[in-house]
């Protein structure tokens, strides 16, 4: 009898997501797990696309692609990833891979894209367990897979759902957990699936610290267990923000979690400061901007000098001209990226 020689592809993409409480800590109890509960928004536009060519082989290969070429350090840190998972997928210990990927967003953009990336990655191994299985359909658990996106890139595992995700137990939400983050599709007011989160590039340089250092420098903070309390209270009452739609709070949410989490860094030891005089300049004109508008756009930051804006659809034409009139100036050769709430993963 002639052997079968097993061979296909599969291709999905997964956004980024913003959080609007942040992750910054890990527990000591098991890998990945937050020390506190986060809450994030789906982003439509700066996504990973992947494509992943498995053959039947004697030994596990990997050869990677990232926009057409190799490139060794992403290639590192997935094979280490896939080695990891040995046990939870056998097959591949007798696969060769070959994955070729794609950011919509400019690399110099300064974005992390290990959110999407490793959540196209997950997707990616399910589908073609799936299809090893002989299945017609491919039905994935997101459970299992924000819970295998965490363990590659903890902020990942809520790039899996659309709209919005809750990473971390809470009281305050039934079935949320430290090792998967849930859905808020049905837990938030219409208004917030209309926003908008353009992305003001102050700095085009790779991050300074990374994540993995930063979550350790959390370990001998001194204001830990505060931050660790304040998050939590944090997610509760933003629940209830998202829910009831009062902009007003979740503007005060919002923006005292981005200032936390470089306070938190300014106070580390030793010192991280990420912040760049042109997002200190973007944060002021935005106040004033407010101040004189009462537009209801906020902003946060994520683990970098760049500044996010966030703000209902209904709104967004006065904030692109404000954008372009006085915020383009700060920014690295006037580079913003225009994105917003979206829908989560697909399969291309
Ligand atoms: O997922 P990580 O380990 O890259 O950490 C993400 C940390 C922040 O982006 C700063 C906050 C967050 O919750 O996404």
């Amino acid at each position: 009898m002639n052997e079968v020689n097993i061979h296909g592809g599969v291709k999905w993409q997964s956004p980024s997501n913003i959080a609007i409480v942040k992750y910054w800590g890990k527990s000591p109890k098991a890998p990945q797990i937050p020390q506190n509960p986060s809450v994030s928004l789906t982003l439509k536009n700066c996504r990973t696309e992947m494509a992943v060519f498995y053959e039947e082989s004697d030994r596990f290969g990997l050869r990677f692609y990232f926009d057409g070429k190799e490139n060794p350090e992403f290639q590192t840190k997935i094979a280490d990833f896939l080695k990891s998972q040995m046990s939870r997928f056998p097959f591949l210990n007798q696969m060769d891979l070959q994955i070729n990927t794609n950011n919509t967003f400019p690399h110099s953009s300064g974005i992390a894209s290990s959110a999407s990336s490793m959540s196209a990655l997950v997707l990616c191994l399910l589908d073609i367990e799936t299809s090893l299985r002989g299945a017609e359909e491919s039905t994935i658990d997101l459970s299992e897979a924000s819970r295998l996106a965490r363990l590659a890139s903890g902020s990942a595992c809520r790039s899996l759902f659309p709209k919005a995700a809750l990473w971390g137990a809470t009281e305050v939400f039934n079935g949320s957990s430290d090792e998967y983050a849930v859905s808020l599709e049905n837990d938030i007011a219409p208004v917030f699936k209309t926003y908008h989160d353009s992305i003001l590039i102050v700095s085009d340089a790779k991050k300074a610290v990374s994540s993995r250092m930063g979550h350790a420098l959390m370990d001998t903070n001194p204001y830990a267990d505060t931050r660790y309390a304040v998050a939590r209270q944090n997610v509760a009452d933003l629940l209830t923000v998202l829910r009831n739609g009062d902009l007003e709070q979740f503007i005060h949410i919002t923006e005292s979690e981005a200032l936390q989490l470089h306070a938190l860094m300014m106070c580390s030891n030793p010192s991280v400061m990420l912040l760049k005089p042109n997002t200190l300049r973007i944060i002021n004109t935005l106040y004033e901007f407010r101040r004189e508008t009462d537009i209801p756009v906020c902003f946060t930051l994520d683990a970098g000098p760049n500044v996010h804006l966030l703000y209902p659809d209904q709104h967004a034409e006065m904030v692109e001209r404000f954008i372009m009139d006085e915020l383009e100036p700060y920014c690295h050769e006037g580079q913003w990226i225009a994105d917003q709430v979206g829908d989560g993963p697909s399969k291309c």
